[in-house]
């Protein structure tokens, strides 16, 4: 392991884009499948792995989903992100804003109620077992119409102290932020933080979209804000933090490869980047690897890599002292 890899390993982390879906491991998928006696998804783990090649983001989702259709349970949910838990805190994970997809469960009949039961379960034993925190953020999905996420979050109210804010995901193209503007009026009502998926595959505006119509106080990717000039130097007065995932990026072909990746470009114009892992099962890398790779692609230094941990405390929805502690853990790390 080199120096700087080194590094990155004991780096003190803090993952702010990341579907707990997209975590679903073809072995996990395939003995959970076993279990609740379905079809497996995937002939064999290999299988999955030589289907995991994708033209853009519809192609992923298309595996993405059809994956999670063999948790039923709250069993399968902690299951799945128990194995989470234990892959983070080999990265050092500190702490973990984990986005789920309410409509992709009730909408195959699986009660939000064990969706909730199983992923709490397993939180509560990752801030015992490994100090990690983490807190829950319902994602509505942008190609369904706003009715149903109206209706998934009437779902989320009645466990209104599990979750800690809404974020919008799924097809982003042709399903403009505007589109949920009034359901994301009712999570500003009710005192929720908001996060959106916007300039990933859809145009700078949606951006713009997610912030002024939806309230949005992270935005999800948001590589395509580079494509408006004046949208960056917003962004970077505002302090607006980014939730970007560059390995995601490249495997969904929103750009070609690492050394491509906008991520140093963006810190460059003062943007307050991070990086995350989005859906790592699917992408083949976990944060870890996803700040090795990029530190090598784009010739990161510690600094930078250090910057993007605390753009990342900064941005996360924790209280002043979650954040204290864990930025005196970055500043101890930084040191040696
Ligand atoms: N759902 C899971 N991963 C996603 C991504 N990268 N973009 C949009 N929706 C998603
Ligand atoms: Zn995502």
């Amino acid at each position: 392991m080199s120096e700087i890899e080194a590094f990155i390993a004991k780096l003190p982390k803090v993952e702010l884009h990341l579907h707990i879906e997209g975590t679903f491991e073809p072995e996990l998928m395939l003995e959970i499948a076993e279990r609740n006696g379905l079809p497996a998804p995937f002939p064999s783990v290999e299988a999955a792995h030589r289907a995991y090649r994708f033209d853009d983001l519809q192609s992923f989702l298309d595996l993405y989903y059809r994956g999670m259709n063999v948790l039923l349970k709250a069993e399968d949910f902690r299951d799945l992100a128990l194995a989470y838990f234990a892959r983070a805190h080999a990265d050092n994970v500190r702490h973990a804003e984990l986005f789920f997809d309410p409509q992709a469960h009730t909408d195959r009949g699986v009660a939000l109620d064990s969706v909730f039961e199983g992923l709490c379960s397993a939180m509560e034993q990752a801030a015992t077992d490994y100090g990690i925190t983490s807190c829950l953020i319902p994602n509505f999905l942008r190609h369904l119409d706003e009715s149903s996420a109206q209706s998934a979050f009437d779902a989320c109210l009645d466990h209104r102290d599990a979750i800690t804010g809404s974020g919008l995901d799924s097809g982003e193209r042709g399903n403009p932020p505007s589109k949920f503007a009034r359901v994301f009026e009712r999570v500003r009502a009710e005192g929720f933080h908001i996060v959106a998926h916007a300039g990933e595959e859809g145009p700078a505006s949606y951006v713009t979209e997610a912030l002024d119509i939806l309230g949005a106080e992270r935005i999800d990717h948001g590589v395509r804000a580079m494509d408006d000039d004046a949208l960056i130097e917003r962004l970077a007065a505002q302090e607006t933090v980014l939730t970007v995932c560059p390995q995601s990026n490249v495997r969904l072909k929103v750009v070609a490869e690492m050394a491509d990746h906008p991520l140093k470009r963006m810190a460059e114009r003062g943007l307050k980047v991070t990086i995350n892992s989005d859906d790592p099962s699917y992408f083949g890398a976990y944060i870890g690897d996803n700040m090795i790779w990029c530190q090598q692609a784009l010739a990161l230094t510690r600094e930078d890599l250090v910057a993007m941990t605390q753009n990342a405390i900064t941005g996360s929805f924790v209280d002043q002292l979650r954040k204290k502690q864990m930025g005196d853990e970055l500043a101890d790390c930084s040191q040696v």
